[in-house]
């Protein structure tokens, strides 16, 4: 096992955010995780680190980061219908929905382009244009620090809920997923029934419906809209979209006649924070190297040389103006460490 110390995290979160991690270690095969929990010389304090996507660094790290390498793709099963895939959690997910794509099993194509690796997919419940993570997975099978084992979560054991998880509740920072298992359609049911999906496809003139042309949509939908964090960096989504009362909506619509929304439960909707952050008039505002991205008002982005702590200030103004003039407390979606 190769430890290392105080090194930059700078190229493991897409945020570009140079902040240091106290020891760090690269997860070349699950038995590692044993030795790690065995090793009485390594601190007790453990952090996962996947693609790095989802996370904002507002200090220097204590403890061991463990950067899950874990490769790996099997078939688990098959029947006519469908395929059961075990993926290894550090796989990268866009990858994984090309492959599936490929082997035209159909499922996460609506989740194309989604930063990431697989072992995050769980956790965040990950979605996007209509459909979730949460819909295909049958289980996650994760290193339990405490009981020292690999445990093995069905999918009602997960707690899944909009961009959540029992991995960010309960089981938060006690379990390193080291593998996912995929239950994936060979006879695909199309989602396009979000907006701007079947709108992109009519604009690409696509003869004949496929997993393949879906991916493509979500694919040019994505690349127009959202920043690439290879270029800017960025984790996606800062904020959740919150859910509010209908009734709660209603009053705002009396002022905001054109708010969107999207259904929630019987007596809650959602509603876009990207255009709550908008009307704050935010979309495009930058100061010093933070900013909010110009073609998304969700996006909060760094310019270069960004704290983790600017951007975390930029969030809670950002917060309180939406606070303030439409009475929603927005959440972050983002893992702040
Ligand atoms: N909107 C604005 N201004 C903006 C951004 C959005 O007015 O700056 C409005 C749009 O016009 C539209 C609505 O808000 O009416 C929704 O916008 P969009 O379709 O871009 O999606 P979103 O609600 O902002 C969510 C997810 C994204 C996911 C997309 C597509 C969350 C927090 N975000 O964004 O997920 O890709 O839907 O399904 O649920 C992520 O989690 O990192 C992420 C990118």
């Amino acid at each position: 096992m190769q430890l290392q110390q105080n090194i930059s995290l700078k190229p493991f979160n897409t945020f570009g955010i140079d902040e240091s991690a106290e020891y760090f270690v690269e997860l070349e095969h699950a038995a590692m995780l044993e030795e790690i929990a065995n090793d009485a010389a390594l601190p007790k304090q453990v952090h996962a680190l996947g693609g790095g996507s989802n996370i904002l660094l507002s200090k220097a790290v204590s403890g061991l980061v463990v950067h899950n390498k874990l490769k790996g793709i099997v078939i688990e099963k098959e029947d006519s219908e469908h395929v059961w895939l075990r993926v290894e959690a550090g796989e990268i997910w866009h990858e994984l929905v090309m492959y599936a794509i490929s082997n035209g099993w159909a499922g996460i194509e609506n989740l194309a382009l989604i930063p990431g690796t697989v072992g995050a997919a769980p956790i965040q419940n990950i979605g996007a244009y209509g459909v979730e993570a949460k819909e295909t997975i049958e289980s996650v099978t994760g290193w339990h620090w405490e009981e020292r084992a690999f445990i093995d979560y069905t999918n009602a054991d997960c707690n899944f809920g909009y961009r959540d998880s029992i991995f960010k509740g309960r089981l938060k920072d006690k379990i390193f997923i080291s593998s996912v298992i995929f239950k994936l359609n060979k006879k695909p049911t199309f989602h396009t029934a979000y907006g701007p999906i079947q709108h992109e496809l009519e604009r690409m003139n696509i003869a004949e419906l496929s997993i393949k042309a879906i991916a493509d949509a979500v694919i040019a939908i994505r690349s127009s809209k959202l920043p690439d964090p290879k270029k800017i960096g960025n984790a996606g989504s800062f904020f959740k979209n919150p859910a509010i009362s209908t009734e709660h909506f209603e009053m705002l619509q009396t002022n905001y006649p054109g708010i969107p929304c999207y259904p929630f439960s019987e007596t809650m909707v959602k509603v876009p924070a990207g255009w709550l952050i908008e009307q704050c008039g935010w979309k495009g505002y930058r100061k010093g190297d933070t900013g909010v991205h110009e073609k998304q008002a969700l996006v909060i982005v760094n310019y270069g040389k960004a704290s983790g702590e600017e951007i975390w200030a930029l969030s809670g103004e950002i917060v309180e103006s939406v606070k303030e003039r439409f009475g929603i407390s927005l959440e972050r979606e983002v893992q702040v460490w």
